[in-house]
């Protein structure tokens, strides 16, 4: 191994400790909607309330989001890995990933889950390229906070690499 690789190992390594959510980010094109999940996803600003998320450039959801310029983001609940799993294991381009999926449309037409913590709803204000991704930066024009089961709190799914092995490319 060279210094180069050690380097991006040791970059990469530490990266490794930034702490996420993980989310169902969704979108629209005309009436076909599609959602992926994301968990490159950050606060932004407060006034207007905003957030980015990075799709990497070769999604699906991607060029969806470039078109309709809205995207929702249903945060999942701690027990919902299997959800985070099934929006990541394939493409909207050749699945219809919300067959099946108990989903409702957001304010800006966005698909939301029915079953997550809270959901928000955001028009894209800017984009910003990051090597191989697309930042696109949201402002929140809508959100809800839901109960979880039984009415008991919930905390939220936090990013946790060996729950998805294999599932990132
Ligand atoms: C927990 C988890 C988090 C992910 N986060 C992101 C992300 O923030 N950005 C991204 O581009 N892909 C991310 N992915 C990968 C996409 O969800 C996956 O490639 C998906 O199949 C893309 O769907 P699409 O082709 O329908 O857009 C993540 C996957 C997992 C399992």
């Amino acid at each position: 191994m060279d210094g180069t690789e050690q380097d991006r190992d040791s970059i990469v390594s530490a990266m490794g400790h930034l702490s996420h959510g993980v989310y169902v980010l969704g979108t629209r094109r005309g009436r076909e909607m599609t959602a992926m999940t994301a968990s490159w996803v950050a606060r932004v600003s407060e006034r207007p309330p905003c957030v980015a998320v990075g799709v990497r450039d070769d999604r699906y959801t991607h060029n969806v989001i470039l078109e309709s310029t809205t995207f929702s983001l249903s945060v999942l609940r701690e027990d919902q890995v299997d959800i985070a799993s099934h929006f990541a294991d394939t493409s909207g381009e050749y699945h219809d990933k919300l067959y099946g999926i108990p989903y409702g449309k957001s304010p800006g037409g966005s698909p939301i889950l029915l079953d997550c913590l809270a959901y928000l709803d955001c028009k894209v204000l800017d984009t910003a390229h990051a090597g191989d991704h697309t930042v696109f930066i949201g402002e929140v024009t809508a959100g809800e906070s839901y109960d979880g089961p039984y009415n008991e709190p919930s905390e939220p799914l936090l990013y946790d690499p060996t729950e998805y092995e294999g599932a990132l490319n």
